[in-house]
């Protein structure tokens, strides 16, 4: 799909990955980019780099558990008459400190509210939208802890193989509505949650150090040139693309 002209929502548009993303689709020339997310002082801030690099940006202040607020979303990528072309459904968490098994019960509902039931309800509110003008293109953010163990993220990592599966199963919505869903599994990246898996969201998590002290961390521009390349590549449907960390060099 050509990505000049189209309309774009962006979850989990404040901060990182969605950030980076949103601003790319700018720079590629979508007319619209709709952007998601709970943090509405950040979504200011990317709705004025999306109008930067030259395209509308009006936000909704988003939480992508609730159907409803996904509607209001989508409502407004439809507002002046065009379609949905595209949905980057990124909006995440990661589980944090206290780390498996030690996490909270509630922290374990906001991880699968967020993470799987975000991805799904977004999925299946916005294909019949996409499906109506013609098909589209949504990217999903899964990531490389749904292809590597890593234990104390035990409940992020079933939330991320939930969105990879899902991904893979809806390979056939490209055929059946023209709408083709992939997604990206990022390794470590250098984006503000890394920093809240700490006790109390401060920090980095003690976990997470000896990780992030052996892998070159990726920037989010990466991570969204990798998912622009997913919504431009019409053969691809079910695909997850995986975006490992490569080592540090030793010194
Ligand atoms: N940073 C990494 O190392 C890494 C690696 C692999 C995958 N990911 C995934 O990338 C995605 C983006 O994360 P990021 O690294 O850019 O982190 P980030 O913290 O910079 O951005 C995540 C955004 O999601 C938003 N969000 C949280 N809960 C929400 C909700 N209920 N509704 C709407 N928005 C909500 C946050 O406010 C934040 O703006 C996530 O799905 C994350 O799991 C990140």
């Amino acid at each position: 799909m050509e990505i000049r002209e189209r309309v774009a929502v962006v979850t989990g548009a404040a901060s990182g990955i969605g950030r980076a993303t949103a601003v790319a689709l700018a720079r590629a020339g979508a007319r619209r980019v709709v952007l998601g997310d709970v943090d509405e002082s950040g979504l200011a801030e990317t709705a004025r780099r999306v109008e930067e690099a030259g395209s509308q940006a009006p936000w909704v202040a988003t939480d992508v558990s609730d159907p409803e607020a996904l509607e209001r979303l989508f409502d407004r990528a439809e507002a002046d008459g065009g379609g949905l072309d595209i949905l980057h459904n990124n909006a995440g968490l990661s589980g944090g400190t206290p780390t498996w098994p030690d996490i909270s019960v509630d922290r374990i509902a906001k991880l699968v509210d967020v993470n799987l039931k975000g991805v799904l309800f977004g999925t299946r509110l916005a294909l019949p939208r996409m499906a109506r003008c013609g098909g589209g293109a949504i990217v999903n953010t899964a990531s490389m802890a749904a292809r590597t163990p890593l234990p104390p993220e035990a409940i992020y990592c079933a939330t991320k193989v939930g969105v990879t599966m899902f991904t893979q199963s809806c390979a056939a919505l490209g055929e059946s509505h023209g709408v083709r869903v992939n997604c990206v599994c990022p390794g470590i990246t250098e984006t503000p949650m890394l920093q809240t898996t700490g006790a109390g969201g401060r920090g980095m998590a003690d976990y997470l150090k000896p990780v992030y002290a052996a892998l070159v961390p990726i920037e989010p521009g990466e991570i969204a040139a990798a998912v622009l390349a997913l919504i431009e590549d019409d053969s691809q449907a079910g695909v997850v693309v995986e975006l490992p960390n490569a080592a540090r060099a030793a010194t």
